[in-house]
């Protein structure tokens, strides 16, 4: 793509031209974004740049390992990998308000990313994969839900705080051209292609309180429904797609016992920016066997319903 490799060699100039000699940081959250801004930085200006990836263990499965082996062993960027599970889901113990999680993990994030930075010496930048949507919205609706839903996206106040101007190399670009940016650099489709994950992650797709059990049931009833809906065919079609945990347990029946378990909740829809969004026509069939698939191997779940609400009314996420 022309318009890419064109876009690439002038961001890179850019980059350059505003870096000089200066030292960069740059936060993964494990999405594409973060992933394409730090590997076109990299390029311009090497090892310059440090990346680090906070890992609040609200990740999906596999999650972290995939991201650090792909910067570490792929890229061989520098990259700092701090598991901070511990005091995030500590602190999130008993938290069940959704703007309250949020408010947590985003402070949170920005002590534990701060204390990152000390100890690699601090940094003159930081670089971060501000999109062009990113950028309208936070101008048009200021005030609104959507600042808060992306607040603790672009670490806000930590720039100021830590002294540090920002690189935002993919601020023009829409998601669709990112991944075209992405695959321009050569980062791996399976990569590239990823439907997008929220900054806090798992935590505000387990409605009410959130425990490592939760998670874990989350995390396995996910990677299922996702690998049904690769193994259809279907992922590029779907915008994004994942399983919630609610937090209500149901009588079920299995063998000649009764069980008494949760319900994951089924999400699929297309949209083209997030802002608003279809739910996704699965057949019948599909989501029969997706269901029982499930059920049998994910313990501690006995019941699945899918989400037939588009947006609006609904968000995407459930919280
Ligand atoms: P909603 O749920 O508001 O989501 O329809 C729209 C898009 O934004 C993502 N999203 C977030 N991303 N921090 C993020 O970085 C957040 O707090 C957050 N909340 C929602 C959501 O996954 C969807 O792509």
């Amino acid at each position: 793509d022309w318009t890419m490799r064109a876009f690439r060699e002038e961001e890179i100039q850019k980059i350059r031209a505003q870096v000089g000699k200066g030292r960069v940081i740059c936060g993964l959250s494990g999405g594409v974004d973060s992933a394409v801004a730090a590997v076109l930085i990299h390029e311009a200006i090497g090892d310059q740049l440090t990346c680090v990836f906070v890992d609040h263990g609200l990740m999906r499965l596999n999650e972290a390992e995939t991201v650090v082996d792909l910067f570490r062993h792929h890229y061989n960027i520098p990259l700092v990998h701090v598991d901070a599970s511990k005091q995030f889901l500590g602190e999130l113990e008993g938290v069940t308000d959704p703007e309250k999680k949020r408010k947590t993990i985003g402070r949170l994030f920005i002590e534990v990313f701060e204390e990152e930075a000390r100890k690699i010496g601090g940094a003159d930048f930081l670089a971060q994969g501000t999109l062009y949507p990113d950028v309208i919205e936070s101008v048009s609706f200021t005030g609104g839900p959507s600042v808060t839903i992306k607040s603790h996206h672009n670490v806000g106040g930590l720039p100021e705080r830590m002294n540090m101007k920002l690189v935002e190399p993919l601020r023009e670009l829409f998601k669709d051209e990112v991944r075209k940016l992405g695959r321009e650099l050569g980062l791996p489709e399976i990569f590239v292609g990823r439907h997008p994950f929220p900054g806090p992650g798992l935590a505000i797709r387990c409605p009410g309180d959130i425990t490592r059990d939760k998670l874990e049931i989350l995390r396995q009833a996910d990677a299922v429904y996702i690998d049904q809906i690769r193994k259809a065919g279907l992922y590029d079609e779907i915008w994004q797609a994942f399983a919630v945990l609610l937090p209500v347990k149901t009588v079920g029946v299995m063998g000649d016992g009764r069980t008494y378990d949760y319900v994951v909740g089924l999400r699929a829809v297309t949209s083209t920016d997030g802002m608003t969004a279809d739910f996704y026509q699965f057949d019948m069939k599909f989501l029969g066997e997706t269901a029982t698939r499930i059920i049998n191997e994910v313990k501690g779940v006995n019941r699945v319903v899918y989400d037939v609400t588009s947006k609006p009314p609904g968000t995407i996420e459930w919280e």
